[in-house]
């Protein structure tokens, strides 16, 4: 059968021989043995020392069976350019099993980088290993425009195109500071799909029992759609498409029946291209600010007495429901739909939380949930310091492989709608293969594993000792995956005795060793074996070790004791402001508790026990241009003896450089004449307005600080 034929011609291109397809069962072979009391994608593989069975009732389960038989063959299998062998020893196994949910979807974001049909199908391919079954694919949004659509050629004339401006330097994620595009301004950045190469990867996909979901993103995140046909959109539509991240001017106009028009032929020509249940048409982060001011939608609102703009939006999902239903097929949409009333039939993908699946699934709709907080893998994964700084958060690989698919909060009814779990690739800051591949593994494992998995029968130490067998064969393959689950972490917490050290790693088992000369750790450095504390300034270096050898990153701690570590710090007014004097350092994010922040201006007053000499202030300030956070413009120190009477000793203004866009912590010294003091104040004032470009550009910066470390 055809099926046979795949497997054999899978050996074939791993083995130096051919296996021979017969009708009839014979010892030394691989048997597919039909099986109909098994669920649809269920499967047995057993493995004997005289033969090998897969027993199944569909082609997927069969599929799945020889997935489950291809992860059981040795590494060299896997290899690419490994010599083909003639022998392998398999495990004696007896496997069954079944899929916990139906979908098991993995999300590729093509609109803000563009990935190549060969590049799509090998994600189709490793999805297919994975036993994944759901093609999510992000074809429409702000940035771009990627499937022809032969009614509207300019969809893809201008809409797949923009200016030129990548970002290959993995060290920053300038994604919000990006230039925006001048119309007329050469558009060389881009790509789409024909109708013909959509068909092949469909194909593809299938043959890999895979569907593919297509993703046509409304009514906001359509600033492409409206670049190619500006009459689409509303007042102040942005005419360009966008070269990096927008939350405005970009939405359909609601209040215009040639919207509907367009959408209703556009989608047609979609839904001819993807023979399955479901059209996903986005739904989410919609700034409706135009439509307050547009007459076409105001007018929209008034004629069918739709009370605000939420309201208008739903009214538009359900017309854009209506269309997909008419072609007797599912409308799915980011958790966002449920605003101003979910539309009758659809299905809700839960993003910024659990809590619109679980609303939702309440209401009796089908929910898929890929809460970013666990299913987004364009988050970083690992710590700050030494990860690429392509994401904006942190997911884990032990925080995704924890996520618990099914809320409590739902009765088994309830819960039944839940129909899945997916990894979603966001791309903004992803633009190549090796970018896409590091991001993506190891945690598509985790998320994988959730979706086809009982929670029951899950277990961490098992997972990752199955995930050095595969990251082995990724490694055969030359694909690149993050090591961040095995660098150590040094945690630290500043206390009255210094700064307490621990240090931990997210897979068990392994040995951290370090030092504090600020070598690089070996075997014969310190072996870590409990916590300990930090007296003096001194460099932490820490390093993982399996089997004996250095696995992950080298981390590195060199958090100061300074000379006003645990003093008194207030205000002004003598309002405490300990976290700036207590030996806790600030994460790189906005959110931890570990910073002081302050809008316009910051005054504290450091009180020392005694009498010190003084001559330098550092600090670290938090860029985190995102939510307009900057390092300070100005610095200005005053020392005193009494508390009273303060001298300036320093006024300076810190480097412009400072307001490039990303997200890191700025270094800083502020050198003053050598003084004796008791008291130090301290200002710092913010940049009046944010630069140009920012999202947020008429806003004043904010600022966040850690500690102020006096030396
Ligand atoms: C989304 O991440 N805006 C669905």
């Amino acid at each position: 059968s055809e099926l046979a034929q795949s497997f054999a011609d899978h050996f074939q291109n791993q083995l130096s021989w051919s296996p021979k397809i017969v009708e009839t069962a014979t010892e030394n072979s691989i048997q597919l043995i039909q099986d109909n009391t098994l669920a649809a994608e269920a499967y047995h593989l057993n493995i004997s020392p005289e033969k090998i069975q897969i027993k199944a009732a569909t082609e997927a389960g069969f599929f799945y069976g020889f997935q489950s038989l291809r992860q059981l063959m040795p590494t060299d299998f896997y290899g690419k350019t490994a010599k083909k062998t003639k022998e392998f020893i398999l495990p004696i196994v007896q496997i069954q099993d079944k899929p916990a949910f139906g979908w098991r979807g993995f999300m590729l974001d093509v609109s803000r980088h563009f990935f190549t049909v060969a590049q799509v199908k090998e994600v189709l391919d490793k999805m297919a290993e994975l036993k994944l079954n759901r093609f999510h694919w992000h074809l429409a949004d702000d940035q771009g425009w990627r499937v022809e659509i032969k009614a509207y050629p300019k969809l893809t004339e201008v809409g797949a195109w923009r200016m030129d401006y990548n970002n290959t330097d993995e060290r920053i994620s300038d994604w919000w500071g990006r230039p925006t595009q001048k119309p007329g301004e050469e558009a060389t950045y881009g790509g789409f799909y024909t109708q013909e190469e959509i068909k092949d990867i469909v194909a593809y996909a299938k043959e890999r029992h895979i569907e593919v979901i297509p993703e046509i993103d409304m009514p906001g995140h359509a600033q492409a759609t409206i670049a190619a046909y500006p009459e689409l959109g509303c007042v102040n539509a942005a005419p360009y498409v966008a070269t990096g991240g927008v939350f405005k001017n970009n939405t359909y106009n609601p209040g215009k029946e040639a919207t509907y028009d367009f959408i209703d032929k556009m989608l047609n020509e979609v839904m001819d291209l993807f023979p399955y249940e479901y059209v996903h048409i986005g739904g989410d982060e919609c700034n409706k600010e135009q439509w307050k001011i547009d007459p076409a939608a105001q007018a929209k609102m008034k004629a069918e007495g739709l009370k605000n703009e939420a309201e208008l939006q739903s009214y538009f999902i359900k017309r854009v429901e209506k269309i997909i239903n008419a072609r007797n097929k599912k409308m799915i949409g980011w958790d966002e739909i449920l605003e101003g009333g979910l539309a009758p039939n659809a299905t809700v993908m839960s993003w910024r939380g659990e809590e619109g699946g679980i609303t939702a699934a309440k209401a009796g709709h089908e929910v898929i949930m890929t809460p970013s907080k666990y299913c987004y893998i364009d988050l970083k994964q690992g710590h700050d310091d030494l990860e690429p700084n392509l994401g904006y958060s942190q997911l884990l690989l032990s925080t995704a492989y924890n996520y618990k698919v099914k809320p409590d909060s739902l009765n088994p009814e309830e819960a039944a709608l839940i129909k899945g779990t997916q990894a979603n690739l966001w791309t903004e800051s992803i633009s190549d293969w090796s970018k896409l591949t590091y991001m993506t593994y190891p945690r598509v494992f985790a998320i994988a594993e959730n979706a086809w998995t009982e929670e029951s029968v899950q277990d961490w130490n098992d997972f990752t000792e199955r995930m050095f067998v595969y990251l082995d064969r990724l490694d055969a393959q030359n694909i690149r995956y993050a090591p961040s689950a095995f660098s150590p972490w040094i945690d630290h917490q500043g206390t009255k005795d210094g700064i307490e050290i621990s240090m931990h790693t997210e897979v068990n088992d392994l040995d951290i060793y370090y030092t504090i000369d600020g070598s690089d750790p070996t075997e014969e450095s310190m072996i870590y074996d409990g916590p300990f504390y930090l007296l003096e300034s001194l460099t932490i270096k820490a390093q993982s070790y399996r089997g004996g050898k250095p696995i992950g990153r080298i981390s590195t701690l060199n958090f100061p004791v300074h000379l006003a570590a645990n003093v008194k710090a207030t205000d002004e007014k003598g309002n405490p402001m300990d976290k700036l004097s207590d030996l806790s350092y600030g994460k790189l994010h906005i959110s931890d508790p570990h910073w002081q922040k302050a809008k316009t201006e910051m005054t504290t007053i450091l009180a020392f026990p005694d009498t010190i000499t003084a001559s330098k202030l550092t600090f670290n300030a938090l860029r985190f241009t995102i939510s307009g956070v900057y390092p300070p413009k100005l610095v200005d120190i005053w020392a005193s003896k009494d508390g009273e009477r303060y001298e300036l000793v320093m006024s300076q203004e810190t480097d412009e450089r400072n307001l490039i866009q990303g997200r890191n912590k700025v270094p800083m010294t502020i050198d003053f004449q050598e003084t004796e003091l008791q008291y130090l104040k301290v200002r710092l004032t913010t940049h009046p307005i944010l630069p140009e470009g920012h999202h947020r550009a008429e806003q004043a910066a904010s600022m966040a600080i850690d500690e102020l470390q006096v030396w």
